[in-house]
């Protein structure tokens, strides 16, 4: 692209330096039939690696799209916070944008990205609430503040200022004095019911390996009767 003739604002790509991806990659011998088990085993290789050399942090960091009800993608970042056969699952308020779009269009998509890895991996599905069980027992092992933030936040609603959360805060510290912080009704969470699961191992020359799990028929994300695997072209 030619730069502009007003000269005011560049119509360029960015300047970068390119970064060759020198991961491991992924073979097709260490590519299971059935997501989980490599899932799980990135997931967890991921919190390894911060502990250990601190370049990843928020290794739980998942991005979620949604869709609203005039077919408008929406993305934030959340944390995983349930990993199990059924999809992965994150923890919000009931009252946010996500929540109500989800309401209105049961989509979620999902990315976990490790740069400091070259890995990532992806999720597609419909969206499925968490159990009011599994709910209580995360939120009994929240710290404290977060548990009264729960009740104080109206997430995604406009607020006049920081002092208003504040006070908010305060006055819900004061009233849950001496006793255990309850669930409120508005605190929940949503899992990914997954149809289509990838792994992405970034390789040199962006020459990467792809894998790609889809759904042929029900089953857990370890049920390899489930599920389709190919290799996908970078
Ligand atoms: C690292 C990180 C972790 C976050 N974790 C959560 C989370 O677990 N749950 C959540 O509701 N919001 C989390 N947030 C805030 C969301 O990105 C977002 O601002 C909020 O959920 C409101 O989104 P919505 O208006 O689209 O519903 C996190 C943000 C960051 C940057």
């Amino acid at each position: 692209m030619s730069e502009p003739s007003d000269g005011m604002i560049p119509r360029t790509p960015i300047r970068v330096e390119h970064l060759d991806y020198t991961g491991g990659g992924l073979a097709e011998a260490e590519v299971p039939a059935a997501p989980f088990a490599l899932v799980t085993e990135w997931v967890a290789a991921a919190r390894t690696r911060q502990l250990d050399r601190g370049d990843v942090p928020e290794p739980l960091s998942i991005a979620v799209a949604t869709v609203d009800g005039e077919g408008r993608p929406d993305v934030r970042t959340v944390l995983l916070r349930f990993l199990d056969p059924r999809g992965p699952g994150f923890v919000t308020s009931l009252e946010s944008a996500k929540s109500a779009q989800l309401r209105e269009v049961p989509a979620l998509a999902a990315t976990l990205t490790w740069p400091a890895m070259f890995r990532a991996i992806r999720f597609r599905g419909r969206a499925e609430p968490i159990g009011e069980e599994e709910l209580d027992l995360y939120f009994a092992g929240r710290p404290r503040g977060s548990q009264i933030s729960a009740w104080v936040s109206h997430q995604s609603a406009p607020v006049g200022g920081r002092e208003e959360l504040e006070q908010a805060w305060a006055r819900a510290e004061e009233r849950f004095e001496g006793r255990a912080v309850p669930r409120p009704g508005t605190w929940g969470g949503w899992r990914i019911v997954c149809d289509a699961v990838e792994a992405w191992a970034g390789r040199s020359n962006r020459l990467h390996d792809r894998f790609r799990w889809s759904r042929v028929d029900e089953g857990g994300l370890d049920d390899p009767a489930a599920w389709r695997r190919e290799r996908l072209q970078p």
